[in-house]
C-alpha cells in the first residue's frame, strides 16, 4: 500500500494524513519519505520490540555520520551496555536527589528575569532557557549557555533530517558537533578529578571510550533540549487554550496529567526510524533488507481505536496506553528527568509565578518528526 503526502502540508499538520494511513493498512509506504510507516498503536507497540527485524543500526544513516554511533543506533547487548552506563545519571533517584534542585533554581531564575515583562513568548523566553539550563546541568557541559544548548541541538536535529543534502545545513551541524566536542574536551579533566552525576562524568567513570561519550552526549543534547522545551511551552499553551483546564489544575497530580495528555496529543517526537535487517513479510507487507521504517508514535497516540476523539486535548482521558516515550528497548532514557522538570517544576512554577497568563494570539504548531509550538505569545492579565 502506497500513500502520497505533500511534505509542506505534512509538516504543518501531519495528523489528517496519518489518520488516513492508519485506516488504509498496518504498513504504508510513503515515497516522499522513502520509508514504510507503521502508524497503528497496537502494531508500533508489538513490532518495536522485534529488534531482530527492525534494527536500530543505521551505519550509513545521517545521525551516525554526523553525530557518531550513539546508543540509539545500536541493538541488543551493545545497546544495553551503553544504556546501563548512562543510567546512574538519569535514574529516577538521581533526578530527585540531584537534578530537581538544579531544575528549581534554573526555573526560578528565568521567572525572576521575566518579572518586569508584561508580554513574552513562552517558547523563547521561558521553555528554551529552562530546558537549556537543565541540560547544561545534566550533560555536565557547564561552560555552555542555555541558548548555545538550544542552538547546537537544533543544528543537529536539522542535520539528521537533511535528507535533501543541503550543504549549509550539513555545515551548521558540523560546527555544532565540533563545539560540543570542544566543550567535552575542556570539562574532561574536571570531571575526572571531581566526579559528579552528570552524563559526562558518569560515562567517563564507566570507562566508555571518548568517541562513544561524544556520540552519546550529542544524542542526549539532540534528544533532551527540543522535546522538554516544546512540551513545557506546548502544555502551557494547551492549558491556556482550554479555560476549563485552569480549574482542573488545582487538583493533586494535575500537572502530571496535563503533561502526559499533551505528549499524547502533540507528541514532541513523532517517530523513531529503523532499518530492516533482512527480507521478510511482517503485518502483510513485504520488506526488503535495508528498507527504512518509521515507528510513528505521533500517529499511535491519536489512534481512534484506542483513544476517543483523539484530536482533542482532554484532561479527563486515560493516557495510560499512550507511547510518547517509545515502546521498546530504546524507551526514552530521559523520561524521569522530563516528568520532574516539566510537570513538577517548570509548569507549576510558571503558573504560580504568573497566575493570570493569557494567550495573545492563536498558537501555530510545526513538524512531524519533531513537533511543537512555533511560539506561544502570552501577556500577564489583570
Ligand atoms: C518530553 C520530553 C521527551 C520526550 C517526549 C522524549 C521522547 C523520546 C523518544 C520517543 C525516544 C525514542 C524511543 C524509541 O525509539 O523507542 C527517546 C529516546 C531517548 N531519549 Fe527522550 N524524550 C524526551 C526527553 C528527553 C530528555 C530530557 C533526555 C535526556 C536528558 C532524553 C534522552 C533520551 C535518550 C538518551 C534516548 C535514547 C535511548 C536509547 O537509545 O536507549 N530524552 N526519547
Amino acid at each position: 500500500m502506497e500513500y502520497t503526502i505533500d511534505p509542506q502540508r505534512f509538516w504543518h499538520d501531519p495528523y489528517p494524513d496519518l489518520a488516513v494511513m492508519q485506516a488504509l493498512a498496518s504498513v504504508v509506504y510513503v515515497p516522499q519519505l522513502d520509508a514504510a510507516l507503521i502508524t497503528r498503536r497496537a502494531d508500533v507497540f508489538v513490532q518495536e520490540k522485534r529488534v531482530d527485524i527492525f534494527s536500530s543500526r543505521q551505519p550509513e544513516g545521517l545521525m551516525t555520520r554526523l553525530m557518531g554511533e550513539n546508543m540509539m543506533r545500536q541493538d541488543g547487548p551493545a545497546h544495553q551496555a551503553e544504556r546501563k552506563q548512562i543510567f546512574p545519571s538519569l535514574s529516577p533517584r538521581t533526578v530527585m536527589q540531584v537534578w530537581r534542585l538544579e531544575f528549581e533554581r534554573a526555573t526560578q531564575a528565568v521567572i525572576d528575569g521575566l518579572q518586569d515583562k508584561q508580554e513574552f513568548d513562552l517558547v523563547r523566553d521561558f521553555a528554551m532557557p529552562v530546558s537549556g539550563a537543565a541540560l547544561v546541568a545534566i550533560t555536565g557541559l557547564r561552560q555552555m549557555t542555555p541558548a548555545q544548548m538550544d542552538q547546537v541541538s537544533q543544528a543537529m536535529i536539522d542535520g539528521c533530517a537533511n535528507y535533501r543534502g543541503d550543504p549549509s545545513v550539513e555545515r551548521a551541524c558540523h560546527v555544532a558537533t565540533a563545539q560540543i566536542d570542544a566543550h567535552i574536551a575542556s570539562m574532561l579533566q574536571e570531571v575526572t578529578v571531581n566526579p559528579d552525576m552528570s552524563v559526562l562524568s558518569v560515562l567517563r567513570q564507566g570507562g566508555q571510550p571518548l568517541a562513544n561519550i561524544q556520540a552519546n552526549i550529542k544524542l542526549v543534547i539532540s534528544g533532551g533540549q527540543n522535546e522538554p522545551r516544546d512540551a513545557i511551552a506546548g502544555t502551557a499553551a494547551a492549558v491556556l487554550m482550554h479555560p476549563d483546564a485552569r480549574a482542573y489544575l488545582g487538583q493533586s497530580g494535575a500537572w502530571g496529567q496535563a503533561f502526559m495528555e499533551y505528549v499524547r496529543w502533540m507528541s514532541p517526537i513523532g517517530m523513531s526510524p529503523r532499518q530492516i535487517s533482512g527480507d521478510c513479510t511482517v503485518l502483510g507487507y513485504d520488506f526488503k533488507q535495508n528498507d527504512r521504517v518509521f515507528f510513528m508514535f505521533g500517529a499511535a497516540n491519536r489512534d481512534s481505536s484506542v483513544f476517543e476523539v483523539p484530536d482533542m486535548y482532554d484532561l479527563n482521558r486515560d493516557t495510560g496506553p499512550a507511547i510518547p516515550f517509545g515502546a521498546g528497548p530504546h524507551f526514552c532514557a530521559g523520561a524521569a528527568a522530563s516528568r520532574v522538570l516539566i510537570a513538577e517544576v517548570a509548569l507549576p512554577k510558571l503558573f504560580a509565578g504568573f497566575p493570570d497568563l493569557e494567550l495573545t494570539e492563536a498558537v501555530r504548531w510545526g513538524g512531524w518528526a519533531f513537533r511543537g509550538p512555533l511560539s506561544v505569545q502570552v501577556r500577564r492579565g489583570g
